[in-house]
């Protein structure tokens, strides 16, 4: 088997209408109206209520609603990338774990927290890389390949957790697929194809990739963005790996979420051009007011309607939602127990590593 993924290894994974039939769901979502300082000054006061009333702590993403994130800051919660939120919300002592996110992200936590009460802000918000993935075919895939180590990226349900032998997520994708290449393993990967053909890339190590997308990075234009470039040539150009290779190769960092906002800020430039989900913008401008933030451009030949720059699943989550959620004792997320037993080890795994790795380069002076 060689180590670059085949076409035929992509192509039996998740066909183009598949994937098209993801976008189309993800283009008919509606992004809700920005709303008045009053409202949302009245809301953010009655949420806060809610949350200590109900013993409830909010975790959220970067992507969402600034005023979510504003909230959950101003009330003893947390606003991370997906390795971060996992590990707050397992080390929190709140009994209610509200996570204003996507679904994989509220299921993790449940997963890690099964004695805890966990809620989506809306828990209609998926995400294409899960929906690219369904379980019996990617353990079907799995099973023809019995020597390879099953690793999934964080953006997957919770029966694919549980049939992997590694989760990870794009903060520690790098450091685990070169651990396991260095002990000689071969790598089923899913379901981000852009993101598995980047760490391949970068370590070398024998993966077998799933076809998946992220709907909103894909459509980033590499010629758009080359014009961009030649207009603020200043610019640094910072890139999420899930956006494709023609956009990597541009890029001055590459990295998670957290990975991009440390580089704003650290960076002696004052300006960039981002090519991630621009619900970004606002952490980047709380730790750098003084730097000029650019959406890398989505327009262009072959874009399609999802191409904002905005995560349709992550635009969904609201304050309105949220007030409601606390007001009506909303649906927690359940998940079946042997699913839980099973897609902990994995995720534990990526956690343990995780740790240590801040260990080592606490030790070695990185830190
Ligand atoms: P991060 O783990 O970098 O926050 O990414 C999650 C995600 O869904 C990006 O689209
Ligand atoms: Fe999924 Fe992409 Fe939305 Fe992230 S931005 S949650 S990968 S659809």
């Amino acid at each position: 088997m060689s180590s670059h993924p085949t076409s035929e290894s992509i192509n039996t994974t998740i066909s183009a209408e598949e994937l098209h039939r993801i976008e189309e769901m993800a283009a008919q979502i509606s992004c809700p109206l920005p709303i008045s300082e009053n409202e949302k000054a009245d809301l953010m006061a009655e949420i806060s209520r809610l949350l200590t009333q109900q013993d409830a702590v909010l975790v959220a993403h970067y992507y969402v609603d600034d005023n979510l994130q504003e909230l959950a800051l101003k009330t003893g919660g947390h606003v991370a990338d997906s390795l971060e939120m996992a590990r707050f919300g397992h080390d929190h002592p709140a009994q209610t774990l509200i996570v204003a996110g996507v679904r994989f992200m509220g299921e993790t936590a449940k997963i890690l927290n099964p004695e805890k009460r966990v809620l989506m802000v809306d828990d209609e918000a998926t995400c294409s890389l899960d929906l690219s993935c369904p379980i019996d075919r990617f353990s079907q895939f799995c099973d023809t390949y019995p020597d390879r180590k099953v690793v999934v990226y964080a953006n997957t349900s919770a029966e694919i957790k549980a049939r992997s032998d590694w989760v990870v997520t794009s903060g520690i994708a790098l450091d685990i697929v070169r651990h396991l290449r260095d002990q000689g393993e071969k790598i089923i990967w899913a379901p981000d194809r852009h993101l598995g053909d980047y760490i391949q890339h970068q370590t070398g190590a024998d993966m077998l990739l799933w076809g998946g997308v992220c709907v909103v990075h894909d459509e980033f234009r590499s010629t758009e963005l080359q014009q961009m470039m030649k207009r603020y040539p200043d610019a640094r150009v910072l890139v999420h790996p899930e956006a494709p290779r023609s956009i990597i190769k541009l890029a001055d960092v590459v990295g998670s979420t957290t990975m991009l906002i440390n580089a704003v800020q650290q960076s002696d430039a004052k300006r960039f051009i981002v090519a991630t989900d621009r619900g970004i913008f606002y952490k980047m401008r709380s730790v750098a007011s003084d730097k000029e933030l650019f959406e890398a451009p989505t327009a262009g030949e072959g874009a399609s309607c999802v191409s904002c720059g905005h995560c349709p699943w992550m635009a969904i989550n609201t304050l309105h939602k949220l007030r409601e959620l606390l007001l009506n004792n909303g649906k927690s997320i359940e998940i079946d127990g042997k699913i839980v037993e099973k897609a902990v080890i994995p995720i534990q795994r990526m956690l343990d590593f995780a740790n240590q790795r801040d260990v080592d380069m606490k030790i070695r002076g990185d830190a």
